[in-house]
């Protein structure tokens, strides 16, 4: 058997973020994840939150890497994986009652960041809820010397990446009509904020 698209992160933070999800997301019925990379998260979810429909997406030329894990889930509440760039207008599909991103709004530029919102604040229902995993900055501050390492590292890899002001995404979410519910501490310098719509 080939092994699958691994990351270790995920194996590492997956068990503190379902421990919120399974709170934020109770009464919700579906979720749509942006960039869900290797799919673990979308499994791990999907196998412990088995009242939700989980609908993993990713970019289109990484929904190789997302595909194999996916197919291999043994339940039914994993949708197939979809292809979907967040700077696309409109999305390729509706907005369920919550969306989950984990580790994406560092990566692609502050610009998506912002279309990502646009969307939401247009096709988004009232009471919709989101919730998005990562590190954030705080009065324009790193959290930690790593996070400050890790946006370095970043901005030589691609310089429209970076670690987002928590201020900047959550003014963002507010012109959107989403109030933060929660902001988590995760391990490793990351949060979990939870908007509700
Ligand atoms: C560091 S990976 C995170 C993957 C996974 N969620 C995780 O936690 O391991 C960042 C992801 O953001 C995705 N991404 C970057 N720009 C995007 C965009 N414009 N729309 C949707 N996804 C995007 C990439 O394809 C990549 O899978």
């Amino acid at each position: 058997m080939t092994e699958l698209p691994f990351s270790q992160s995920c194996e590492n933070n997956k068990s503190f973020i379902l421990d919120i999800l399974r709170e934020a997301f109770a009464d919700r019925q579906e979720v749509l994840e942006i960039a869900s990379g290797t799919g673990q998260h979308a499994c791990h979810f999907a196998a412990n939150m088995p009242w939700l429909r989980w609908q993993p997406t990713e970019m289109p030329e990484h929904l190789p890497l997302l595909e194999p894990r996916c197919s291999a889930y043994a339940g039914t509440n994993l949708l197939p994986p979809l292809a979907l760039d967040v700077r696309t207008c409109p999305w390729p599909m509706a907005v369920p009652d919550a969306l989950f991103s984990a580790n994406s709004l560092h990566i692609m530029a502050f610009s998506a960041v912002e279309l990502l919102f646009e969307v939401l604040a247009r096709d988004a229902d009232a009471d919709t809820v989101l919730a998005v995993y990562g590190p954030f900055n705080y009065n324009g501050q790193y959290t930690s010397p790593s996070n400050a390492s890790f946006d370095q590292w970043l901005a030589q890899r691609n310089p429209d990446s970076a670690i987002r002001d928590f201020e900047a995404v959550d003014r963002l979410a507010g012109s959107a009509g989403f109030a933060l519910q929660g902001d988590h501490e995760m391990p490793a310098h990351n949060r979990l904020l939870v908007w509700r719509r």
